[in-house]
């Protein structure tokens, strides 16, 4: 079976291995050549932009492949399935009205409002400095997050303490905010521990799979800037130490009205991927956001364990019929990104990057590619995070583990996170979540 796949990043790297993992034949449309991707594909890839959708359906048509696979947001937020199916490629991947959970920060909150799910938080709306100040007294300027409306890529956040050190920087933020043209969403931050919680969805069925952590910040001990993701872990019982099973029923199950309540909302139904960003709160369980695809990295934390047939779920996913249960391998996992120095303030682009792919092998560990240029056979990094490796195994510890031998495989003007996935930074989670809970 021939499946599109749309994108070249790591992520879409372990969709990629996941669909031929399941039996298919993948196709992949991508912006620039990932070397991982175009082995799977046996040379069945076209290199374009995200958006040209006449090209995308085009290569779709020539490859009579039976369905298309989203990655990133970006393209589905302009209309990129609604392009797709009407050319009679049905797509795993939200249309555009249904995209707005990711694509409009008021559009995802105001529907939690108005269907009054429980895990909302407490947020307001500005179109000018009218009302923020009063606002912000009434909820207090040291429990203030700033976003603007659309996608900017994880960057646009900005919150009290990280970013925001008095009402001047608010102020100044939502004035900046307003000089581009946007809107901005003023809501309540969140104290607690996030977790990722990604759901398969047919429109009605709403299964989960494993709870992940991703690290955003640049370096150890979760200081420096943000970023697109440093890197991530999941545990042998797909939970958190600090995350019950009881926890994550919850969070399915407001997920579940949330797809019920895109669908009354827009009369269309979601279909694909649904990335859940929860932070576990005293107050409960509470969306961060929403997102409209698989996570970056936490795909490589959940597709490789993925038992069940990855192909067989996404023709599920089309035809409405999704059915459990879905089967995860016990095993603990790591995720650790190589990124350019500098990344993400200054990254330095075009440095050669070595691979000894066959010491990652004999490491039992995998490599996944994600942002970098090839030049007659030699790789150099871009701008942005340029491999992610990943240990598989029965404890978190012997992942982690693995995952770090990995990163000394790879050579280059790279750093990673030595932290991401060991016992003092989850035991460190851990016990912030006693401290502010009490218990856990
Ligand atoms: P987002 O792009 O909405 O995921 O935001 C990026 C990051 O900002 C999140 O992963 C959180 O770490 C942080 N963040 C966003 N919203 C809140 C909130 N209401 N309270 C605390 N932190 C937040
Ligand atoms: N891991 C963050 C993201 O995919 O948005």
């Amino acid at each position: 079976m021939n499946i599109l796949l749309i994108g070249n990043g790591a992520r879409e790297h372990a969709l990629a291995e996941a669909l031929v993992r399941g039996g298919g034949t993948v196709c992949a449309y991508m912006s620039k050549m990932n070397p991982g991707i175009a082995k799977l594909c046996q040379g069945k890839v076209e290199i374009g932009s995200l958006t040209n959708f006449s090209a995308i359906s085009e290569f779709g048509e020539k490859n009579q492949v039976k369905f298309a696979v989203v990655g990133p947001e970006a393209p589905l937020a302009v209309g990129l399935a609604d392009a797709l199916q009407a050319q009679d490629i049905p797509v795993v991947g939200p249309t555009i009205e249904c995209a707005q959970l990711e694509s409009s920060k008021i559009f995802a909150r105001n529907l939690l409002k108005k269907y009054e799910i429980e895990s909302n938080i407490e947020f307001e709306i500005f179109q000018s400095l009218e009302g923020i100040a009063d606002f912000v007294t009434k909820i207090g300027k040291e429990h203030v997050v700033v976003k603007p409306d659309g996608l900017t890529g994880g960057k646009g956040v900005k919150v009290w303490g990280d970013h925001l050190h008095s009402e001047e920087d608010i102020m100044k933020y939502c004035q900046e905010i307003l000089d581009q043209n946007g809107r901005i969403v003023i809501e309540e931050k969140l104290e607690g521990e996030e977790f990722t919680y990604i759901c398969f969805v047919d429109g009605e069925h709403v299964l989960g799979t494993p709870i992940v952590q991703d690290n955003k910040r640049a370096y150890n001990g979760d200081t420096g800037p943000n970023t697109g993701g440093m890197g991530s872990y999941s545990m042998a019982n797909h939970l958190m130490p600090f995350i019950n099973s009881g926890d994550v029923e919850y969070a399915r199950q407001q997920m579940e009205l949330v797809v019920k309540a895109v669908a009354q909302e827009t009369k269309e139904v979601y279909k694909g991927f649904l990335y859940g960003q929860f932070m576990k709160t005293p107050k409960g369980i509470k969306v961060v956001e929403f997102n409209i695809r698989f996570g970056d990295p936490e795909a490589m934390n959940i597709l490789p364990i993925l038992e069940s047939n990855f192909v067989d779920i996404c023709t599920q996913i089309i035809e409405g019929n999704l059915h459990g249960p879905l089967k995860f391998s016990e095993k603990a996992t790591v995720c650790k990104y190589l990124v350019p120095e500098g990344y993400p303030v200054s990254p330095k682009a075009n440095a050669k990057i070595m691979v000894d792919e066959d010491k990652i092998d004999s490491l039992g560990a995998k490599l996944y590619y994600a942002s970098i240029n090839e030049e007659e056979g030699i790789l150099y990094t871009s701008t942005s995070r340029a491999i992610a490796v990943l240990g598989i195994a029965d404890t978190i510890e012997e992942a982690e583990n693995i995952a770090e031998k990995a990163t000394q495989a790879i050579e280059g003007s790279l750093f990673h996170r030595t932290d991401i996935g060991t016992t003092a930074v989850i035991e460190k989670r851990t016990q912030h979540m006693v401290d502010i809970l009490d218990h856990l």
